[in-house]
C-alpha cells in the first residue's frame, strides 16, 4: 500500500486559519500553478505540529488543490507526504497511484477527512474527481524511510 492512514493526533479546530484565509493566504513558494498551491501555514499551528508530529519535518504547507491534478511525482527529495485533508473537494474524490506506464491504477483512495495518512510521492500519482477546492495540511518527514 502506497497510501496508508496514519495513528497521529486529530488538528485542533481553533489552530485552523477560515478555509477562505487559507485559500487567500501567502505563497509559500513561487512554483504555483493555477490548479495547485502551497500556502504558509499559520505559526500556531506550525508549532503544534512541532510539538505534535513524532517525527522531524522539514516543511508543512496548505496545499490548495483547485484543478485535477495531472501524473507526477513531486519534486526532487520529496518522497512521502505526510497529508491532513480540511476539505475534500467532493464525495468521488481519487488519490490514484500509478505503474510506470502511467497508465495501469495499482492503488486507488478515496481520502477521509481530517485523517492523518502518508502518501509515497515519488511513485506516480494523481488526485481526481474534485469538483470545489481541495485543501490540505502537507507535511514532509526528514526522516521518510518509516513511512514506506
Ligand atoms: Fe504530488
Amino acid at each position: 500500500m502506497f497510501i496508508k492512514y496514519i495513528d497521529l493526533p486529530s488538528v485542533p479546530e481553533d489552530l485552523i486559519p477560515p478555509i477562505d484565509s487559507i485559500i487567500n493566504g501567502k505563497s509559500y513558494s513561487r512554483n504555483d500553478r493555477s490548479m495547485f498551491k502551497c500556502k504558509e501555514i499559520n505559526p500556531e499551528l506550525e508549532e503544534w505540529l512541532k510539538k505534535s508530529m513524532p517525527f522531524e519535518f522539514y516543511a508543512c504547507v496548505f496545499q490548495v488543490m483547485v484543478g485535477w491534478l495531472p501524473i507526477h511525482v513531486d519534486t526532487k527529495n520529496r518522497m512521502v507526504a505526510i497529508n491532513y485533508l480540511l476539505c475534500q473537494g467532493g464525495k468521488n474524490v481519487f488519490t490514484n497511484i500509478y505503474d510506470n506506464d502511467k497508465i495501469t491504477v495499482i492503488e486507488s483512495k478515496n481520502i477521509n477527512l481530517k485523517q492523518w495518512h502518508s502518501i509515497q510521492t515519488h511513485k506516480l500519482h494523481n488526485v481526481i474527481g474534485h469538483d470545489t477546492t481541495r485543501i490540505s495540511i502537507s507535511v514532509s518527514p526528514t526522516d521518510y524511510e518509516k513511512f514506506m
